[in-house]
């Protein structure tokens, strides 16, 4: 293969290590901790279908746009948009796809990192024989005082910060490949043999029916948002990851198959995780809603009453921690590789993009414990119950608070509750990141690639050989992803 084709970072050894770091991309925490969560705070079935929507229907087809762009310029993000734009003659705003990119990169590095660090910890519990016959109270309050103390966050989320750069400063062959060839199935293993635990508990048929029994009535305008925010999110796509991926790919690769293998891989991992975590929940009756901490809560039940629990568990935290390390790494590339295209060296550029990344995620770490009544966007309702009826009227909004302060002046009385609802710092850059930049950045990736780039040279790179495949995909980049997008985008803050 010529230099050129090569571009100047390497390539991927061979056809199957795409679709490895693809899919180590796109598995991680989106798939186990996210998903699950996520999809209980909106309400189960409904919200799991417009997912699944938003899945096959607008993500993949810009995954495909996405890693075409990247295999064609074999640059990082930000050079490939600025080429890109301009041999479309294309407007000059679309080279904003790359530094969009770079900078939810940087975001969702920050938090990414502190939450892989909460499965670093629970690796050393469930190796110390910590939830042995464990309740639900237990593994609340576990979990409650992991994320109450800073300092053990910090420390947590610096080890996993420094694998990250430890792996992207080798580079894309060193390293990254080996690891991924073995982990992957494992990861895969593991899931099965949750999933014929879960099988034996008595709340599985309770959370099959949770998550796909459909009751539209439960989706409010901000569940199609996080809906298809997270089906970005969870494919890796809109902030460059997967083209830079792509610009790793060997030229002779077919796009359409491999990309639908990578989308359908990620799905399963999702709903099998959230089967049995949802088996899991109802078994034990608790609260599909009760936020980011679910997955932490929920496992180490099915561990610590499990015939060799103790074993099983610590191997699936470790899983979930390397799913999480192949994820971050493709997070933090883009910037990176951008960084040695402008004469970096790959190990400070490593050194500037994972340090950068690593004290916003302090913010992160601060936002479950001493920051956590800092919020913003805080809405407050208040309700009412008037002959038995409840009534629930907007009564303030607030761009930034200290809820603690909001509550001793909203009291509460026998008629009158007030429910106060803000972001916390991470709470912040999860929906600025999955719900606007991460769809934005898709959207504009569809736009140009369904309307600016020359058809010619989409057809020859994207290589479909069924002519109506192919129409149906630019089809779907011209007219659906937009208007899927943007209606989502409208409805969401309308309603
Ligand atoms: N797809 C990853 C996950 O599901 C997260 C991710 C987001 C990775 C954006 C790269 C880019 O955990």
């Amino acid at each position: 293969m010529s230099d050129q084709k090569r571009g100047m970072h390497g390539i991927w050894s061979g056809r199957w290590t795409f679709i490895l770091a693809a899919t180590g991309s796109a598995v991680g925490l989106g798939n186990l901790w996210k998903f699950p969560y996520i999809t209980g705070e909106n309400g189960g079935g409904a919200f799991v279908l417009v997912y699944l929507a938003c899945i096959f229907a607008v993500g993949i087809p810009i995954m495909l746009a996405e890693v075409l762009l990247g295999r064609k310029t074999r640059m990082s993000p930000i050079n490939a948009m600025a080429k890109m734009t301009e041999d479309a003659g294309a407007p000059k705003f679309f080279q904003g796809i790359g530094w969009m990119g770079a900078v939810s990169g940087f975001f969702i590095l920050s938090f990414y990192s502190v939450i892989a660090g909460w499965s670093l910890a629970y690796i050393l519990k469930l190796a110390g024989g910590d939830f042995a016959g464990t309740d639900a109270a237990f593994a609340g309050e576990t979990f409650g005082n992991l994320v109450s103390d800073p300092v053990g966050l910090t420390i947590w989320h610096s080890v996993f910060m420094l694998l990250t750069g430890f792996v992207v400063a080798r580079g894309v062959n060193k390293g990254l490949e080996a690891a991924l060839k073995v982990l992957m199935p494992l990861l895969f293993v593991l899931l099965l043999i949750l999933f014929g635990y879960s099988l034996t508990t008595p709340g599985f048929s309770q959370g099959v029916h949770f998550l796909f029994d459909f009751d539209f009535s439960k989706l409010s305008g901000e569940s199609f948002v996080v809906a298809l925010g997270h089906a970005f999110f969870t494919l890796s796509l809109g902030m460059g990851a997967i083209m830079a991926y792509g610009a790793y790919m060997p030229q002779d690769q077919s796009l359409g198959k491999t990309i639908l293998w990578v989308g359908v891989l990620d799905t399963m991992v999702a709903l099998v995780a959230g089967m049995v975590i949802f088996a899991i929940v109802f078994s034990n009756g608790l609260e599909p809603s009760s936020g980011p901490g679910l997955m932490f809560q929920t496992l180490p039940l099915a561990f610590g009453n499990m015939v060799g629990g103790a074993f099983f568990g610590t191997v699936f935290f470790i899983l979930v921690a390397v799913a999480a390390w192949s994820s971050a790494i493709s997070i933090a590339e883009p910037a990176v590789a951008w960084a040695v295209e402008k004469g970096f060296g790959r190990i400070s550029a490593t050194a500037a993009v994972c340090g950068f990344a690593w004290f916003l995620g302090l913010g992160t770490v601060l936002s479950f414990n001493d920051w956590s009544t800092y919020q913003a966007f805080i809405f407050i309702s208040e309700i009412s119950v008037l002959e038995n009826l409840e009534e629930k009227t907007h009564a303030a909004f607030y761009l930034f608070a200290n809820t603690d302060v909001l509550k001793a002046e909203y009291i509460n009385t026998a008629a009158v509750t007030y429910e106060i609802k803000g972001k916390t710092f991470f709470d912040t850059l999860d929906f600025l990141t999955a719900n606007i930049m991460l769809p934005l950045g898709g959207l504009l990736i569809a736009i140009f690639v369904g309307w600016f780039a020359s058809s010619d040279m989409v057809k020859k790179e994207a290589n479909i050989q069924n002519e109506t495949l192919f129409n149906v995909w630019r089809f779907v980049l011209r007219y659906m992803s937009p208007v899927a997008v943007s209606v989502i985008f409208l409805h969401g803050l309308l309603f």
